[in-house]
């Protein structure tokens, strides 16, 4: 391993954008049909990651409904939750804020019940054993209606006091922040944070609308903020946190080469972006091959990774006190590397 990747590897992080269901691996996808007697419209795993090839986001997202159709029971989703945070507890990755999409469970009859506390059971079991710290972020549909997104809210009452809050995913253009206005003031009034997907794919402008209209806590993605100075300008005056996802963003062609990312331009114009993986098991490669790719491509020097990685902690709804020790740790891992 190359002394940066060793570097990237040594670090204590945190992830900030990832959809549990994105963390679905070929493998558990079949043994999770076979248990629940759904039949999958392919032979076996190999052809499964043959088929992640995808030319933009909704052709991932037409994959990634259709996998989940094999999640059916609580046990399957503690069993989810518990492999990814396995899985990145190799990367050293010490808090995590992910995504779950209820109403992509809901649709199917799946009972809301099952389907949060199965991740909660999962997160709770994956800080008991791996040391990490966790919060859930319940993600809107943006495809569907604003009033199934206020039934979706409310539903989730009973568990107010076990989510930071609540996101924007799914298909992004033609389905703008400004459809939610209602049901994130609604959710700010409840005390949750607020996050959206904004410039992913869709301009500018959403990224406007999410932070005038929606109020947003933290930025998920944010690429085409580049394409107007004023607003990057004012993500950097704001100290705007972008959850950037780099291997996502190659794989849904949102850039044609990772050496073209903005990342570093991002960093360099001040805007606060971590970096994270987004649905790894579909995009290929959880969070330390976001780093070491991108790093690889950019030619990221080892400041542009500390940067990185502290804006994640920074970034993050952490309690003092742990955010305190993640980030002393962090100081005594790159002294050590000195
Ligand atoms: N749902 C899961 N991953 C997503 C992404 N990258 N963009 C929008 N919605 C998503
Ligand atoms: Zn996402």
């Amino acid at each position: 391993m190359s002394n940066l990747n060793s570097f990237i590897q040594s670090l204590p992080k945190a992830e900030l954008h990832l959809h549990i269901e994105g963390s679905l691996e070929p493998e558990q996808m079949f043994e999770m049909a076979q248990r629940n007697g759904v039949t999958l419209p392919y032979a076996d795993v190999a052809e499964i990651r043959a088929a992640y090839d995808f030319n933009n986001l909704q052709e991932f997202l037409d994959l990634y409904y259709a996998g989940m159709s094999v999640l059916q029971t609580k046990q399957d989703f503690f069993d989810l939750t518990y492999a990814y945070l396995k899985r990145v507890h190799a990367d050293n990755c010490r808090h995590v804020e992910i995504f779950f999409d209820p109403q992509g469970h809901t649709e199917r009859g799946i009972a809301f019940a099952d389907v949060i506390e199965g991740i909660l059971d999962g997160l709770d079991q994956g800080e008991a054993d791996f040391g990490i710290s966790s919060h859930l972020i319940l993600s809107f549909l943006r495809h569907l209606s604003e009033e199934d997104a206020f039934a979706t809210l409310a539903e989730a009452e009973p568990y107010y006091d076990r989510i930071l809050g609540v996101g924007l995913d799914s298909s992004e253009m033609g389905h703008p922040p400004s459809k939610f206005a209602r049901v994130f003031a609604k959710s700010r009034e409840l005390g949750l944070k607020l996050f959206a997907h904004a410039g992913e794919e869709g301009p500018p402008e959403y990224v406007y609308e999410a932070l005038d209209i929606l109020d947003i806590d933290r930025i998920d993605h944010g690429n085409r903020s580049l394409e107007d100075d004023v607003l990057v300008q004012r993500l950097v005056e704001e100290e705007m946190y972008l959850t950037v996802c780099p291997l996502s963003n190659l794989k849904l062609c949102v850039v044609d080469d990772l050496k073209n990312h903005p990342l570093k331009v991002m960093l360099d114009a001040g805007i606060k972006a971590t970096v994270n993986s987004d649905d790894p098991s579909y995009f290929g490669g959880y969070l330390n091959d976001n780093y070491i790719r991108t790093a690889d491509a950019l030619n990221l020097s080892k400041d542009d990774i500390v940067t990185l990685v502290r804006n994640g902690f920074e970034g993050a709804y952490l309690s003092p006190e742990r955010k305190e020790l993640l980030l002393s740790e962090l100081s005594k891992n790159i002294s050590a590397s000195n």
